[in-house]
């Protein structure tokens, strides 16, 4: 696709070589006739305004709008050869916002279709849609750095959203969202890719950018290898669930946490965690972030053991329960699996959680399930560790920050510390108390 985009692109440079030629033929007539019949004076300004609008002309035409139009025209032209027309230019830093007046049977499906296409001969990201009788592209154009240090990442974080977490540079800059809105998140790629160092940042920057009354963490992990050094943090749930028999204690806590709040919320009249916290300021309950490393380990598709496939059921029911009605109960959920595949995430399961991080995966068949049918953009990523696709409300590539083990324990220990002289051990582990929800509700 690409390929055939720059080979159209020559030719289409070879189409205009008469048109270049004729305009030199032209300008040297002009300057001769003016060197025969003027004085010397006027012939340096005729000079000097020649040259000026060749250079203009050689700018224009290296200028993204002039390269993006001509990458739409050749992507997109009309059936009587009518091309688009660039009607608006805008710019700030690095991101660059054009719209076209395209030709009739040209539409934003068609050309989102074309998307690959078009960011890697531009190599921008782009956002297309459609507005007011023009097509509308938002077009990022900075670098991606091929390493992006945590610390300098997380040292101007956005002050809006409730729990934001940083997910990497894109094109456009540092690329910020928040849980709350997503409000569930679906991590995949292949193994050394770089899934657990992205979890590990993410649980970072939000452990240190929110109180205890604000979140509550709850981890499984049934590789058992790694969330050792959130373990001892005020912001737990409970400890890192390594096995499945405490994994599925750990999910169904959760689960009666969430009927809970169900029952309390439509007692209240209440829909959403932020509308309790105003409506009960005295008993303000924190939002809950399950996160599970490793998916596939509890697919119950390949276990002969029917008793462990049952656990393995039960345990993937909760999670997706909490996918399907937790947003309003403040229970987010973000899964990361190295196989993206039905039996490690199933349909319904993945239907419910809006936002996927996609690192680089082995084949096309696993791009397309992570971020949908026909795109194969996680199969083609470079091989760095941490390079990955978002997709919410959009698609970007970004290169995640990196924060090694070391230096998230030493970041943590500030925690720790902070907590301990706040006396926070002695605050309770769980935002309602589960024995009595009257205690919480009355
Ligand atoms: N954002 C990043 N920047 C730089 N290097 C990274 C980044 N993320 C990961 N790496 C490198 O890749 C290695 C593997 O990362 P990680 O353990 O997160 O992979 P994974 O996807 O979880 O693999 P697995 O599926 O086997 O658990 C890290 O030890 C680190 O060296
Ligand atoms: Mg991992």
């Amino acid at each position: 696709m690409n390929g055939n985009l720059w080979r159209q692109d020559r030719s289409a440079g070879r189409e205009q070589l008469p048109r270049y030629v004729a305009g030199v033929a032209l300008i040297a007539f002009g300057l001769s006739v003016l060197a025969l019949s003027l004085d010397r004076f006027l012939m340096v300004l005729a000079v000097v305004v020649v040259v000026t609008v060749l250079v203009l002309v050689l700018l224009w035409q290296r200028s993204l709008p002039h390269r993006a139009t001509t990458a739409l025209t050749l992507l997109a032209r009309g059936r009587d050869g009518e091309r688009p027309r660039l009607r608006r230019i805008w710019r700030r830093g690095a991101v660059w916002h054009l719209a076209w007046r395209v030709p009739l049977g040209v539409t934003v499906t068609s050309l989102l279709r074309q998307r690959e296409a078009i960011e890697q001969a531009l190599d921008v990201s782009i956002e297309l849609w459609y507005n007011r009788r023009l097509v509308h592209m938002r077009v990022g154009t900075a670098r991606l750095p091929k390493h992006v240090d945590f610390c300098d990442f997380y040292r101007r974080p956005p002050t809006v959203g409730e729990l934001t977490f940083g997910v990497g540079r894109g094109r456009e800059g540092a690329l910020w969202v928040d849980l709350v809105q997503l409000p569930h998140l679906l991590i995949g790629g292949a193994t050394g890719e770089g899934k657990t160092a992205f979890l590990r940042q993410v649980i970072t920057g939000l452990v240190l950018n929110q109180p205890i009354e604000q979140l509550r963490v709850a981890l499984v992990d049934l590789k058992g290898m790694e969330f050792g050094l959130f373990e001892q943090l005020p912001h737990m749930w409970g400890p890192v669930a390594r096995e499945l028999d405490s994994a599925l204690a750990l999910l169904a806590e959760l689960g009666a946490e969430l009927d809970r709040r169900q029952a309390a919320f439509a007692e209240a009249g209440v829909q959403t965690l932020a509308r309790w916290n105003e409506v009960r300021p005295t008993e303000t309950l924190a939002y809950v972030l399950v996160v599970v490393d490793e998916c596939a380990e509890l697919s119950a598709a390949e276990v002969s053991d029917r008793d462990e496939r049952v656990r393995k059921q039960a345990a993937l029911a909760h999670i997706s329960r909490f996918c399907r009605l937790g947003r309003a109960s403040g229970i987010h959920v973000i899964l990361c699996t190295q196989r993206p595949d039905v039996d490690a995430v199933p349909g319904q399961l993945k239907a419910n959680i809006p936002a996927t991080v996609a690192f680089r995966v082995r084949g096309e068949t696993n791009s397309r399930i992570l971020l949908g049918e026909g795109n194969e953009a996680a199969a083609v990523l470079p091989p760095w560790p941490g390079r990955g696709i978002w997709q919410w409300d959009t698609q970007t590539q970004f290169q995640a920050p990196w924060l090694s083990p070391e230096q998230a324990d030493l970041l943590l220990n500030a925690v720790r510390q902070t907590a301990l002289l706040a006396g926070a051990g002695s605050v309770p582990p769980r935002p309602i108390r589960t024995d009595d929800r009257k205690a919480v509700v009355s």
